[in-house]
């Protein structure tokens, strides 16, 4: 087990912001995590538990508490069935199922950002596939019952961008994620989004080449500025920004009443509820992509991430984010709600 005092933070996020913690612990090992979270609730200390800070959003004051980072590793591939430690990197795991066990089931999450540990907690998902379909069992540490505890899928309660971790953020701690893969021979699951069955000039539902999926995957994430790379500061980001909004039937109708003569992309969600884009709403609003001046812009690449070009603070981050969602709401009617998680801050 690491410890550092006072440690800034800004550079274990993918935006860079952030301000200090006052103690950073960096756990290795099941059981060093286990300890650290037991000392931190044992003295009544405030804990943040950070993965690959990918979906984190830290105020410039920092954390006043034990921040613990997850460096767990841990790969282990039984047939089909996949055990992941929570430290793991996600893009890396992904890219080891599908190039070097030809394995279907997570080949249309390539490239995203953070660590395999965070990825029930607001389940994981893009280009039609999210880790719920996958995940059979999630073993994580109880912060109630002070225990080890293995939850099965359904004990997770799955739905869009949540879970029962995102739910109960201050009991679980994820250790470990089991994923049920698939053999199809070289073939993908089945193509269920749009964009990327046009890529292929497939229907929705055909299977396409595994690899050949993963690649088309990790080239359409590059275009929008969502596979992380240094150089390039639209990647500095925490993904989408916003949650894709979920309406009501009464609120979809009022919704297309705003709309006039303009479509805007809609898709069946559940109970009856239309899942509408709020990238869509983000461009339609007048935020074009790059838009803003200051330290803080929106992606030239997307609409839907907010960036740091360098020397923005969260506050500037923030002071943006509640710009778009005030224009959103004046054009639109619809409130967004952000998708990463905030500490220390709201909008
Ligand atoms: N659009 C615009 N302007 C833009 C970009 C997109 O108008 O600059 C519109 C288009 O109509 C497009 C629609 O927005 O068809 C949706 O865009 P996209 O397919 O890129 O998906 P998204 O809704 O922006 C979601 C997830 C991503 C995931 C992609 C791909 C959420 C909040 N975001 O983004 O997940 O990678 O689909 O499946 O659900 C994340 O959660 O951090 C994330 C990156």
């Amino acid at each position: 087990m690491h410890v550092t005092e006072n440690a800034p933070l800004a550079p274990l996020t993918t935006l860079r912001l952030g301000g200090p913690a006052r103690r950073l612990v960096t756990a290795r090992t099941d059981q060093e995590v286990i300890a650290a979270v037991r000392d931190a609730d044992a003295a009544g200390e405030p804990l943040l538990v950070i993965g690959g800070g990918s979906n984190l959003v830290i105020g410039d004051d920092g954390f006043d508490g034990t921040v613990l980072r997850i460096a767990t590793t841990g790969f282990e591939l039984d047939g089909t069935v996949l055990e992941l430690a929570a430290g793991e990197n996600w893009a890396d795991a992904v890219r080891t199922v599908v190039l070097e066990h030809g394995l279907a089931g997570i080949e249309f999450l390539a490239g995203i950002p953070g660590s395999a540990g965070a990825t029930p907690v607001q389940n994981v998902g893009a280009y039609g596939q999210e880790v719920a379909q996958t995940i059979t069992e999630v073993v994580a540490y109880d912060r109630l019952a002070g225990e080890v505890v293995t939850l099965g899928n359904a004990e997770c309660a799955f739905s869009y961008r949540h879970s029962r971790f995102k739910a109960e953020p201050d009991r679980w701690v994820v250790l470990r994620v089991r994923f049920g893969l698939a053999d199809h021979g070289g073939l993908s699951s089945p193509v269920r989004y749009a964009e990327v069955a046009k890529h292929y000039g497939v229907e929705q539902g055909e299977r396409v080449d595994l690899t050949a999926a993963w690649n088309a995957v990790l080239a359409l994430r590059a275009g929008k500025g969502m596979v992380l790379d240094e150089a390039d500061h639209d990647t500095w980001s925490a993904g989408s920004f916003f949650t894709n909004p979920v309406l009501t039937p009464e609120q979809y109708q009022a919704f297309l009443a705003r709309l006039g003569d303009l479509r805007a992309p809609a898709y069946p969600a559940e109970d009856g509820r239309t899942k509408t884009s709020a990238a869509w709403l983000i461009d339609q609003a007048g935020f074009k992509k790059g838009y803003g001046s200051g330290p803080a812009t929106l992606s030239t690449k997307h609409t839907l991430a907010l960036t740091n070009r360098g020397r923005a603070t969260t506050a500037d981050l923030l002071a943006l984010a509640r710009e778009i969602r005030a224009g959103v709401h004046a054009a639109f009617g619809v409130e967004l709600v952000n998708e990463p998680v905030f500490v220390g801050v709201e909008l």
